[in-house]
């Protein structure tokens, strides 16, 4: 196979032609003749390096040609140059609009034709290059973002994954801390729910409203550290033994504390103040009003109403309403007020919470 460069030289001239392909041989290229525009349109592929044709010709003109040149895809930067008698300013202009490169004036003088010649070839070759890089990097572009999108979906992957045992650890911490008081899971869930409810009762952020329901599990986590004999006692407890069981918030504390994640700092949060009562009457610091940290008040709130309508070792289950009566006595005394209305105020979404756990347990049972 030829090395050399071909030329596409398209004169309807056979004289002409030969001459030119003559002299381009010349100059180490391969001529390609063609005596008419079609056949030169017939005679283009990538093969072609630059083109040679004359202007007046009977089917295509020069410029007619060049236009079709133009308009293939595949050739609108293959270099072309118009062989032409004529020297008008006008039909320059005119061989540009079409699309030409360069002019070379008939007869033709070989030290002009190699100079064109070689310029336009030494222009494709750049383009060709340019081209080539540009192909080269928009690939490799291609590939890396491939990569990397990748590597950012395993990335997000493992993330929820981590999020998700995370999550799942602190809920089994808050059960296992419950089931050692002989209470089911379900109050754990039901009681994390309404946190939840009031939270997003009150406007909180969801990302807020995730953390509240994320970590109210973690109220009673403190009880892990009690002793049986008084956690499970079921008569009264004795002054110091309600002082060892009034420990189970700072013990909670201790278990979640300096934690790095949200949750879990949420968590030790709720476990030191789901005790304090509005009043100050509550441990373990006797913080009252709004110094007891929202998600404490919030808490409060529903591990009594749930305490009140479930059964427990030492009482039965009171009816939702005898619950409510309860809970309003210690509306502004043992409730932060505003939660205990805006609980109350949407009780259609308390019995929905109820209503899925009764569901839940049947389908269980
Ligand atoms: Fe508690
Ligand atoms: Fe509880």
């Amino acid at each position: 196979m030829s090395e050399k460069k071909k030329i596409l030289v398209v004169d309807d001239e056979g004289a002409i032609r030969a001459s030119l392909g003559k002299l381009l041989r010349g100059l180490g290229l391969e001529p390609v003749l063609a005596a008419s525009g079609t056949e030169a349109l017939a005679a283009l592929g990538p093969d072609i390096e630059l083109v040679l044709t004359d202007v007046m010709m009977p089917d295509l003109s020069g410029y007619e040609l060049t236009s079709a040149i133009r308009a293939r895809p595949d050739c609108a930067e293959l270099p072309v140059i118009l062989v032409t008698a004529l020297s008008a300013r006008g039909d320059r202009i005119k061989g540009v609009e079409a699309g030409a490169n360069d002019f070379i004036v008939k007869p033709v003088d070989v030290t002009e034709l190699k100079v064109r010649v070689e310029s336009q070839l030494k222009v494709k070759q750049a383009q060709d290059a340019l081209r080539l890089h540009q192909l080269h990097l928009e690939e490799t572009v291609r590939l890396r973002s491939e990569d990397l999108q990748r590597t950012i979906g395993k990335l997000k992957q493992q993330q929820r994954k981590n999020q998700v045992a995370l999550l799942d650890t602190a809920t089994r911490l808050g059960i296992a801390a419950e089931f050692k008081d002989k209470e089911t899971s379900d109050h754990i869930h039901r009681m994390s729910e309404y946190c939840e409810m009031i939270a997003r009762l009150m406007g909180l952020p969801a990302g807020e409203v995730e953390i509240v329901l994320r970590a109210s599990p973690l109220h009673d986590v403190g009880k892990l550290g009690t002793p049986d004999a008084i956690l499970l006692k079921p008569g009264p407890l004795t002054p110091d033994e309600w002082t060892i069981m009034k420990e189970h918030t700072v013990t909670g504390g201790r278990i979640l504390a300096d934690a790095m994640s949200d949750v879990i700092q949420a968590g030790e949060i709720i476990a030191l103040a789901h005790h304090e009562k509005w009043d100050g009457s509550g441990y373990p610091e006797g913080l009252s009003g709004r110094d007891i940290p929202l998600y404490g008040r919030i808490c409060a709130i529903a591990d009594v109403f749930d305490a009140l309508t479930n059964k427990r070792p030492y009482k039965e289950a009171f009816p939702n309403e005898t619950a409510v009566n309860i809970m309003t006595e210690g509306r502004a005394k043992h409730f932060d007020p505003e939660l205990l209305d805006l609980f109350f105020a949407n009780f259609d979404d308390v019995k929905r919470i109820q209503q899925k756990f009764t569901d839940a347990a049947k389908l269980a049972g």
